[in-house]
């Protein structure tokens, strides 16, 4: 990998090595690749200094794509790919304003999640040293009991990796789903789309309903809506506090879309009964002092919903394929629009 680039082979920036995928880039011989030479989050300096001529660059989560970067490429950019589903990283409008195309890493992810989270919140695993005792260590369970027949989970966001999650639970004996829809999205197409996906799911019983049924009603929220400014602190106080005493929230989306604070105290004054967090606003840097690190009934993991070799592979495969489209102007697998 060098520094040193040769007119009029296009540039390449990787802001991350991508690992076992790596040589899909270092053999091409018909680009110049500069990538980040350390495994940490892309100093935002030497970035800004190397996109400088780029016409194609891979990004991660943490990497701002905004009119500040898009000033210190140049008018060559042809396109920036994204290791990540999520987009909210980059400012869709300034990448149009630019001509420039914006591949992502959609499909090959959806079906690494895994609903861990709850699992490790209904049971307490992190106080799992402490000695066995009758009602110790003792969660709501997922499944439907004598007690209990009806077990309703509630999906905030419904697409691809909702209803991955949605498929694992129906083995743990969901038996009733909600979701909510994207709070922009287009009444006509929603409707076609909610009678697909009822259908398609007609035996979780799902039924779409607003933001305040869900909290009410569901035994697990599984936030699972996009980032940004539109979903920012959609589950804050007054979602929680609707929200029933035996009941977990789990965050595998974006940090964002959950107020931090709001759910430390629910989880101190014990609105709700736990939560499973894979995501955290303020991530990755999330300090010991942190108000949800002291909470017993939160389990935290460092944003691994992804994290098997195979996916990741996939993703950063994906994330090749996609800049090489597009610095060749040809087809990107997965291009936004
Ligand atoms: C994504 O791709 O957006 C995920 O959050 C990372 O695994």
């Amino acid at each position: 990998l060098s520094d040193a680039t040769t007119p009029n082979k296009p540039k390449v920036v990787v802001c991350r090595h991508l690992g076992p995928a790596m040589p899909q880039l270092e053999r091409r011989t018909d680009i110049d690749l500069v990538c980040w030479p350390e495994d940490r989050f892309c100093d935002r300096a030497w970035l800004l200094h190397n996109v400088k001529g780029a016409t194609g660059v891979i990004v991660l989560l943490g990497d701002a794509v905004n009119e500040e970067f898009m000033a210190a490429a140049g008018q060559q950019l042809k396109v920036v790919s994204t290791m990540s589903v999520g987009y909210e990283h980059i400012d869709l409008q300034a990448t149009a304003r630019h001509g420039v195309r914006v591949g992502y890493t959609p499909d090959v992810l959806t079906e690494a999640g895994k609903p861990s989270d709850v699992l490790a919140i209904t049971s307490q695993l992190c106080w799992g040293n402490l000695a066995w005792s009758p009602f110790k260590l003792c969660g709501p369970q997922l499944s439907t009991t004598l007690s209990s027949p009806k077990r309703t989970v509630g999906f905030l966001g419904f697409g691809r990796i909702a209803q991955a999650t949605l498929a694992r639970l129906v083995g743990f004996g969901i038996t009733h789903a909600l979701y909510t829809g994207s709070p922009s999205s287009n009444a006509q197409s929603v409707s076609a789309r909610d009678a697909e996906l009822q259908t398609r799911y007609r035996l979780q019983g799902l039924e779409r309903v607003d933001a305040d049924r869900l909290a009410q009603e569901s035994d697990v929220v599984f936030v699972l809506t996009p980032g940004g400014k539109e979903t920012y602190h959609l589950v804050g106080e007054a979602f929680l506090r609707k929200m029933k005493p035996l009941s977990i929230l789990v965050n595998t989306s974006r940090g964002s879309v959950v107020d931090s604070d709001a759910l430390a105290k629910a989880l101190h004054e014990k609105w709700i009964w736990g939560a499973g967090l894979d995501v955290v606003e303020g991530e990755p840097f999330i300090g010991g002092d942190h108000p949800l690190v002291k909470e017993p009934r939160c389990v935290i993991l460092p944003h691994v919903g992804s994290a098997t070799t195979e996916t990741r592979l996939d993703m950063a495969t994906r994330a090749i394929d996609n800049v090489i489209g597009g610095i060749f102007g040809g087809e990107m697998p997965s291009e936004l629009k």
